[in-house]
C-alpha cells in the first residue's frame, strides 16, 4: 500500500487550479490578530456596507420555520419576478449559486479540453479558474491602464476561442468600456464564440450596455448578475445568466436539482423589490467614492478612477500596509495575485468606514515613510 497517491490519482485539471484567495473573513482576523471582531471592518469582499436590502431582510425571517422543505429546484417564483423585472421570459433565466457558479455551469456545458477562453489579464480571477477547471486554454489579454481592450481582445480571438468574459465595470480596476464599444465588440463576434458579460457591479453605473437586444436577434451573448453586491445578499449566494431560452435551457442541464437554497431565492425576490435600498446604496456608493478618492489624493496616493463599488490604489509596500490595516482591524485585498504586487483594493464602505480607513491609512504612511 502506500504506492499510489491521490495525486496521481486525480484529475489532472484540478493540480493545475490555481487558489481563489477570497477577502480575508472578519472572525478570521480577530484571531490572528487578537482583536475584537466588533471593532474590524470588511472593506475586502466588494460588499454593500450599509447591510442586507431591509425588504429582503423581512422576506428571510418569515420563511426560517419553512426550511425542513426543500427549496423550488426550478426557483420559478424567482424567475419569473426577474422575467417581470427584465422583460424577458422565465425560460431565460438560469439562478445559481451566486453568479460565480452560473459561470462556472456556464463553462463546464460549454468547454471541451482544447478551447480557448478569452478574458482580462487584470479581470476577475474565476474565468480563468473555470477555463483550467475543463482543460481549456486560458487566454488573457493585457489591459492597458487597467482597461478591457476590446481590440486586442477581438484580435486573440481564433478558431478555438469558446468563450469570452467581459466585466464591467471590471473587478479589481473598476474600469469601464462604453455601453456602444461592448455592443460593438458582441456584435464583431464569430458565430463560434460565446460572450459572457459579467454585469455583478452594473447597478453602479447611470448608463450600460443593454444586450437583451442582442439576445433577440439570437447573437452568442449571455449576461450575469448578483444579489452578492448592490442587493447586499453576498452571505446568501444568489446570482443568475440571463440569454436565450436555448442556451439558458442548455446549461440547465449541468445544474445540480436544488442549487439555490429556499431563505435565498425569496430574499433575492424581494430585494428586486427594494428600489429604494438600491437608490440609497448607490448614492452612498457615489458619494464614498468622492470621499476616498479625495482622502488618498490628500496622501498623495494614485488610485485607478472607479465606477463600481471599490477602488484600486497604488502604495509601496502593498504587502506590509496590508497587514498593517489588518492589525488596525481594517481588512482590504491585496492585488499580487492580479500581477499588481505594489496596489491594494478597497471597497467602498460608510461615510464612518472610509473615514476610519483614510485616517489608519495616512498614520502608516507617516510612521513607515512609504508612499
Ligand atoms: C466581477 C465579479 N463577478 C462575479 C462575482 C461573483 O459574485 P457572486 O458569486 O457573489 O455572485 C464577483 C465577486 O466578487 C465579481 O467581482
Amino acid at each position: 500500500m502506500g504506492k499510489v497517491s491521490y495525486t496521481d490519482l486525480v484529475n489532472p485539471a484540478v493540480l493545475n487550479q490555481p487558489t481563489y484567495e477570497p477577502g480575508k473573513p472578519i472572525e478570521t482576523v480577530a484571531r490572528e490578530f487578537g482583536l475584537d471582531p466588533c471593532g474590524i471592518i470588511k472593506m475586502a469582499s466588494n460588499e454593500n456596507p450599509l447591510g442586507p436590502s431591509p425588504l429582503a431582510q423581512s422576506a428571510v425571517a418569515k420563511m426560517l420555520g419553512e426550511v425542513n422543505l426543500y427549496p423550488d429546484g426550478g426557483a420559478t417564483q424567482l424567475r419569473e419576478r426577474l422575467a417581470k423585472h427584465w422583460g424577458l421570459k422565465p425560460s431565460q433565466f438560469l439562478i445559481g449559486n451566486g453568479s460565480n457558479e452560473v459561470m462556472i455551469l456556464l463553462a463546464q456545458a460549454f468547454l471541451r479540453p482544447g478551447d480557448e477562453v478569452v478574458f482580462g489579464s487584470q479581470a476577475f480571477i474565476v474565468y480563468k479558474l473555470a477555463a483550467l477547471m475543463f482543460g481549456a486554454v486560458p487566454v488573457a489579454v493585457p489591459m492597458p491602464d487597467y482597461r478591457h481592450d476590446l481590440a486586442a481582445m477581438r484580435a486573440a480571438i481564433t478558431e478555438k476561442t469558446k468563450l469570452v468574459f467581459l466585466t464591467c465595470p471590471n473587478n479589481p480596476t473598476g474600469t469601464i468600456n462604453s455601453p456602444a464599444s461592448i455592443i460593438n465588440f458582441a456584435k464583431d463576434l464569430p458565430e463560434h464564440v460565446i460572450l459572457c458579460l459579467d454585469e455583478a457591479y452594473t447597478e453602479f453605473l447611470d448608463e450600460a450596455a443593454d444586450l437583451r437586444p442582442l439576445i433577440a436577434e439570437g447573437r452568442k451573448v449571455v449576461c450575469a448578475r448578483t444579489f452578492s453586491k448592490i442587493y447586499g445578499l453576498a452571505g446568501l449566494r444568489v446570482g443568475y445568466l440571463y440569454g436565450s431560452e436555448e442556451v439558458i435551457g442548455l446549461v440547465q442541464r449541468v445544474r445540480q436539482p436544488f442549487n439555490v437554497n429556499l431563505v435565498s431565492q425569496i430574499a433575492a425576490v424581494a430585494a428586486l423589490d427594494d428600489s429604494a435600498f438600491v437608490k440609497l446604496s448607490k448614492e452612498v456608493n457615489s458619494e464614498g467614492l468622492r470621499q476616498l478618492t479625495a482622502g488618498l489624493s490628500v496622501l498623495g496616493l494614485e488610485y485607478v478612477p472607479s465606477h463600481g463599488n471599490f477602488l484600486v490604489f497604488h502604495i509601496e509596500n502593498a504587502a506590509g500596509i496590508f497587514d498593517a490595516l489588518q492589525k488596525q482591524g481594517i481588512i482590504v485585498r491585496p492585488l499580487a495575485g492580479y500581477g499588481m504586487p505594489n496596489s491594494l483594493r478597497v471597497t467602498v464602505g460608510t461615510h464612518e468606514q472610509n473615514e476610519r480607513f483614510l485616517r489608519t491609512l495616512g498614520e502608516l504612511l507617516k510612521t513607515s515613510n512609504i508612499k
